[in-house]
């Protein structure tokens, strides 16, 4: 199924190529590397707890991972779902990531992209150019199933090192002539382009002990805060009992065309 040049990479590095619905457990498996990769609070976003067991089953073809041979260690899982945008790309919905899994799952209509959800690698296996190999494999799915572009909600990595700045002024940050943040780096390499930055892709609510919960910090007062490994500050409202972050992306076009 694999281009050969992405099967000797993969033999090169040991690894074999796995699919949700060609192996048993896929999603209890996928956990074990997609659970440690986040910040608690990322993982109670009310869209992916609505649809995300389901993804595996109605969008098993588009849900895999990578296992170490010999091993057998899940060491990375890549998600994606087709969706139907008929409008320009460049005004592809706000709500990014949220848009992306609700309507993918919703919409009877027929799809004509390919939607990245996530990239998910276990600590030790990072910064070995595995995460180049995830998009490639996710492309060469798509253009298995005849999705000519892949369209992505981007998380830019570093981005938590800078909660304050507005994600327009971040991403236009250089380094050494290339996009200053590593995860934006790796997709532009790959020939993607920026459309446009998603500032709502996803939206996270919780009562204050949740956030309390989720973060190990204290809020006792009404104020906005930084939140390790949130890329805008969270706002919490003691009066009703509410903690809200809305975490911006940045919509990223891979296109066989370009
Ligand atoms: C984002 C992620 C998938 C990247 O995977 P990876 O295997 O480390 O990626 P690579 O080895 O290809 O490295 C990518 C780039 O990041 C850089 N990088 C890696 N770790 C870094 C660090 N701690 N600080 C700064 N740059 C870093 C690498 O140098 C490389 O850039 P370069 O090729 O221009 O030098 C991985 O870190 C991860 O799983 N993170 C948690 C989940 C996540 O955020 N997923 C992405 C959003 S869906």
């Amino acid at each position: 199924m694999l281009s050969p040049g992405l099967k000797t990479e993969l033999d090169k590095r040991k690894l074999s190529l796995v699919i949700a619905g060609e192996v048993e457990a896929f999603p209890e498996k996928a956990d074990m590397v997609t659970l440690p990769s986040w910040p608690e609070f990322m993982l109670h976003d009310a869209v992916a707890n609505k649809y995300w067991a389901e993804l595996n089953v109605k969008h098993a073809d588009f849900q895999y991972a990578l296992v170490e041979k010999g091993s057998n260690k899940w060491v990375s899982v890549g998600n994606s779902i087709p969706v139907r945008w008929s409008g320009l790309l460049t005004a592809l919905p706000d709500a990014g990531w949220d848009w992306a899994l609700s309507s993918g799952m919703e919409s009877g209509q027929l799809p004509n992209l390919l939607c990245a959800l996530s990239i998910q690698i276990l600590p030790l296996y990072r910064n070995q150019g595995l995460s180049t190999i995830m998009i490639q494999i996710m492309r060469e799915i798509g253009t298995q199933f005849g999705f000519d572009q892949l369209i992505a909600p981007v998380r830019p990595s570093k981005k938590s090192d800078y909660p304050l700045l507005p994600m327009e002024t971040y991403i236009e940050w250089s380094k050494d002539h290339q996009r200053f943040d590593p995860w934006l780096r790796v997709h532009e390499r790959l020939g993607a382009r920026v459309l446009k930055v998603c500032p709502q892709a996803m939206k996270i609510s919780g009562t204050v002990q949740e956030w309390q919960d989720w973060t190990g910090l204290s809020f006792r007062s009404s104020a906005e805060y930084i939140i390790p490994g949130a890329l805008n500050p969270v706002k919490i409202d003691i009066e009703n009992d509410l903690g809200v972050y809305v975490e911006p992306n940045v919509w990223m076009l891979h296109s066989s065309d370009e």
